[in-house]
């Protein structure tokens, strides 16, 4: 099946002040060698850590930021212009209160698609009573504004927003971060039943593992702006192939205290990335480094089971990994 939407090779540079004597600036790689894909219907979720590049992906996947390399194709076809791509996607941003005009009522605020895009309405009210209902909340919303509003009813007025023109790709960052547990639960259940009604595909930016294992089809995990593993959700929760995606996983807080679980949780400071580490830049903090590690930057590999792993020695590989794949004398369990 085509993807909806897909993306190669993408590569994002932004510009930061320094170079000789402060005057100049340094090109800033923040995104690098990106590939991902998301099939109609389906959720990608995309996870790591603070700083990893995820809303940069997401923003650039929608040419909200321009890219120095690589490939976008929405419906098979490049996309060189997002205009025709904006109006089937939409973003649903990371901070739904801020990201409301605190002068717009919700009624305007979630309609205003309508306006940018230059679509036609019956009526403005009867659009925005319509948006209310699909996501759970009461008409009278229309004239409230985004102060008036809990963070659970800010994420219902963000969601009424992204669907205003019936997308087809909703790009979430991080859509329940700052909610209670309960409220969590509420906004998943009803991005999934939307995503049923309405035949979407979703790409969910979190932190939160626990969350986007129940969610999503395949995830892929960033590190300093590159994507370390993908593959099925399930499968790289059974078995991640990827050192970094292990110790993401060992690190989640497990709500049973009696389950203690063996301590693979990361240590050290992510990278700056204005000094990315040589090679695997990731051997700074992987406990199962090697000499070869850190000289020679592993690309990122498809393995057995639909999955890729950027990684010169991944763990839980189904088939036995060559002799010489490992260095003089360090030798690791499989
Ligand atoms: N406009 C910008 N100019 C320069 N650097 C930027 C800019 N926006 C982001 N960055 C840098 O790009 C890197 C990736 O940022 P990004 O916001 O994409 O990460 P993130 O994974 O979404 O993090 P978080 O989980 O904290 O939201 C960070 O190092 C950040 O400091
Ligand atoms: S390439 Fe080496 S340092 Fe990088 S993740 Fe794999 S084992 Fe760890
Ligand atoms: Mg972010």
């Amino acid at each position: 099946m085509t993807p909806l939407i897909e993306a190669e090779g993408l590569a994002v540079n932004f510009r930061a002040p320094g170079g000789f004597l402060g005057l100049g600036h340094h090109r800033l790689a923040i995104l690098e060698d990106v590939s991902v894909s998301v099939r109609p219907g389906k959720t990608l979720g995309l996870v790591g850590e603070s700083g990893s590049g995820k809303t940069t992906l997401a923003r650039a996947l929608l040419g909200l930021v321009s890219r120095a390399r690589g490939e976008i194709r929405f419906e098979g076809r490049p996309v060189d212009s997002f205009r025709r791509l904006r109006r089937k996607t939409a973003m649903m941003f990371q901070d739904p209160i801020a990201s409301l005009s605190p002068r717009l009522a919700i009624g305007s605020a979630i309609t205003e698609p309508f306006l940018i895009h230059g679509v036609a309405m019956t009526s403005r009210r009867a659009a925005a009573e319509e948006l209310l209902a699909l996501v759970g909340l009461p008409k009278e919303f229309a004239s409230r504004y985004p102060h008036e509003l809990s963070g659970g009813q800010a994420r219902r007025a963000g969601v009424a927003r992204a669907l205003a023109l019936r997308p087809a790709l909703v790009i979430a960052d991080e859509p329940t971060a700052g909610l209670d547990v309960s409220i969590q639960g509420e906004i998943l259940n009803l991005m999934t039943r939307l995503k049923a009604e309405l035949s979407l595909s979703y790409i969910i930016v979190t932190h939160n593992l626990a969350m986007i294992r129940h969610v999503s089809d395949r995830i892929a995990i960033m590190y300093l702006g590159r994507i370390v593993e993908e593959g099925p959700t399930a499968e790289v929760f059974a078995g991640a192939r990827h050192p970094y995606t292990a110790s993401l996983i060992a690190s989640e807080p497990i709500p049973d205290p009696r389950r203690r679980r063996q301590s693979l949780a990361i240590t050290g400071e992510v990278p700056s990335i204005l000094r990315r580490p040589s090679g695997c830049e990731f051997h700074t903090r992987c406990p199962h480094a090697q000499a070869r590690c850190r000289s020679e930057a592993p690309s990122l590999t498809k393995s057995t089971g639909g999955r890729s792993v950027r990684c010169h020695f991944p763990l839980n590989e189904r088939f036995p990994p060559k002799l010489s794949d490992f260095g003089d004398k360090e030798t690791r369990q499989l």
